[in-house]
């Protein structure tokens, strides 16, 4: 029988990295960790979102016999997954960040806006990224506070507006301005068509799911199965909200379990 594959964010931001998963490997199955009842990641310290990493990890190995971890959190790549590693060296661990290299390449203007947490554009990982590619393009940052959380709570009048009003601050979109952002959460990528409708047809919006997803089928043998497993999904906080995001993102016949933790 295939091993899964572990999931986990701080919520359902991970569904946008999950789908992208699914579409590269259909017959790999997938255990898949919200943790919506220590959410938001973003705007907390690094201490809390690395310990819950730990304690993740350790459920899907322990529960799961999973034979590599996606980390499908921006925020919980940038503070954990080399700690992660450390700890697992056995484990394949494939972590999110944001999208800025195939977002200069994109650029026509060579002005990339960088939506994300406060947390990851803070990071010593973000930052050392941010350096590498400073002389192909000038990178607006944008901390995004409350966004993430406005998505996780399905809450998506809060989100336009944080939406509205961050990108405002952004300054000026087009051919003229930045023509390229990167959607630096994975929450982000489930209200992309709000994003796009606000800052038009001629920006492009880059995220991290399917360069992800190519990633982690590099490192995985081929499943043996033929099916089209669904997925495992479970969540720390409510299952109704789950249940709901899932209906919206993803397909209405998966079950979740509720962890305690
Ligand atoms: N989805 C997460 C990320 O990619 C974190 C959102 C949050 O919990 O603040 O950064």
């Amino acid at each position: 029988m295939t091993r899964p594959v572990g999931v986990f964010d701080s919520g359902i931001g991970g569904f946008s990295v999950l789908r992208a998963l699914r579409a590269e490997l259909p017959h790999q199955p997938f255990v898949y960790v919200a943790d919506s009842g220590h959410a938001p990641y973003g705007e907390r310290e690094s201490g809390h979102v690395i310990e819950r990493s730990q304690a993740i990890a350790r459920h899907l190995i322990q529960a799961h016999d999973i034979q590599a971890l996606v980390v499908a959190c921006n925020t919980a790549t940038a503070a954990a997954i080399a700690l992660l590693r450390e700890q697992h060296p056995e484990l394949p661990i494939i972590g999110v960040e944001p999208a800025l290299k195939p977002a200069a390449q994109v650029s026509r203007t060579h002005r990339v806006g960088v939506m994300a947490t406060r947390s990851t554009l803070q990071s010593a990982k973000f930052q050392a990224l941010l350096a590498t590619l400073k002389d192909q393009a000038e990178f607006v940052l944008q901390p995004c506070d409350g966004l993430a959380d406005a998505i996780e709570r399905q809450d998506f009048e809060r989100a336009l507006a944080l939406s509205r009003s961050y990108t405002a601050a952004m300054g000026r979109f087009g051919n003229d301005g930045i023509d390229t952002v990167v959607l630096g959460c994975t929450h982000y990528p489930l209200i992309a068509d709000t994003l796009q409708d606000l800052l038009g047809p001629q920006v492009t919006l880059v995220d991290s799911g399917a360069p992800v997803a190519r990633q982690t089928r590099r490192v995985l043998p081929e499943p043996a199965v033929t099916g089209h497993p669904l997925p495992h999904l479970s969540t720390t906080g409510h299952p109704e909200p789950l249940r709901a995001a899932v209906d919206r993102w993803l397909q209405p016949q998966f079950a979740i379990e509720t962890l305690r933790g």
